[in-house]
């Protein structure tokens, strides 16, 4: 199959509309069987619950071409698990793993064509999402939903790729004390769209929130995870109910023990330790692992040793096992890489 004729390693993180999209709905109570479309615009009421109440929500999954030239798509089934968990908490309809994991499948098989080659550094994003679309005024969920997954084409999530970023501790929080913090809801980052405006204003790359309750503790980013190396190489990942269990930071603490030997540690990771930390990271889909040079606390700065000019060295061997991993050059644990055929 001929690719498109892009330039793939100067793609930037942004959405670039392709061939296919999927698209599903719920309706009297069942789904339907879902297909594939060409429109990539979507019609709807003006009182649709989507637009009047943010019931909606969504996954961040990626398509790699491996050395060998196959395309596959990483822990597909801990995505689908995941999605169902958003849509209980959004009083939204669950969508079967099976069906989740066609609709991944369908699509990626549909774009190939935009599946980045191997050795661009560019990889395909895909975006499953589900939102209430009937009128709804009276504040309850909708009754009739859309599924839908696109794909795009995208580069790093943060320009200059593998460079350290600074990042600032923000004055608000990003999700409350028993809220939808750990759930991938789209209000989640509607409302943390007024502080990374501002963040960018003030010339930093992202956020660092604490949690909401002490602001004593590290929560994570507007979308990534936080990983933290202390001096004696120990791999520590803030532990909280109100984070995302992101699927990245997951799969780097299992890569951290099994296969480069280093301890790890999830538990509170109280602010004030930050300073005593070799290294920092920031775990994502989109993020991959994006290194922290330096964290400014209202104009106190904390520069991480590992410094401004590249990964550090533990960052470094997780990002090359895991990337490794998704690109077929690691072995893989068995059922982290879903081949598309
Ligand atoms: N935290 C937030 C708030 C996110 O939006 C994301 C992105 O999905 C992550 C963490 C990382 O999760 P994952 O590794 O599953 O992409
Ligand atoms: C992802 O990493 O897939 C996300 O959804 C994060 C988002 C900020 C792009």
């Amino acid at each position: 199959m001929e690719k498109k004729n892009i330039d793939w390693s100067n793609l930037g993180f942004g959405y670039m509309e392709t061939d296919k999209r999927y698209v599903a709905t719920y309706k009297d109570g069942k789904w339907d069987e879902g297909k594939l479309i060409s429109d990539s615009y979507i019609t709807m009421s003006e009182c649709a619950c989507v637009l009047q109440y943010a019931q909606t929500i969504f996954e961040g999954m990626k398509a790699y071409t491996t050395q060998d030239g196959r395309t596959v798509v990483f822990r597909p089934d801990l995505n689908a698990k995941r999605f169902a968990d958003s849509a209980r908490r959004m009083e939204m309809p669950v969508l079967s793993e099976e069906q989740y994991i066609d609709s991944i499948k369908q699509v990626v098989k549909a774009n190939e064509a935009y599946v980045p080659p191997y050795g661009t550094g560019a990889t395909l994003y895909l975006r499953p999402y589900m939102f209430g679309i009937n009128p709804v005024i009276g504040v309850k969920p909708a009754t009739e939903f859309q599924y839908r997954v696109f794909a795009t084409p995208v580069g790093p999530y943060f320009k200059g790729g593998a460079k350290p970023i600074t990042i600032k501790v923000s004055d608000y929080d990003r999700a409350a004390p028993r809220g939808t913090g750990n759930i991938k809801a789209g209000l989640n980052y509607a409302m943390s769209l007024h502080a990374i405006v501002e963040a960018h204003e003030q010339g930093f790359d992202e956020n660092m929130y604490l949690d909401p309750q002490t602001r004593r503790k590290v929560e994570e980013t507007g979308g990534a995870n936080f990983l933290f190396i202390t001096k004696d190489n120990k791999v520590v990942t803030p532990k909280s109910d109100s984070i995302l269990p992101s699927v990245t930071r997951r799969s780097l603490m299992y890569v951290a023990k099994e296969y480069l030997g280093l301890e790890t540690e999830e538990r509170e990771v109280y602010f004030d330790e930050i300073k005593d930390f070799a290294e920092c990271g920031l775990c994502g889909t989109a993020a991959v692992i994006s290194p922290v040079g330096k964290i400014n606390d209202h104009g106190k700065e904390i520069c991480l040793p590992s410094g401004m000019e590249k990964m550090g060295p533990i960052t470094q061997k997780l990002y090359e096992t895991l990337t490794g991993i998704q690109m077929g050059l690691v072995e893989a644990p068995e059922g982290w890489i879903c081949e598309i055929k």
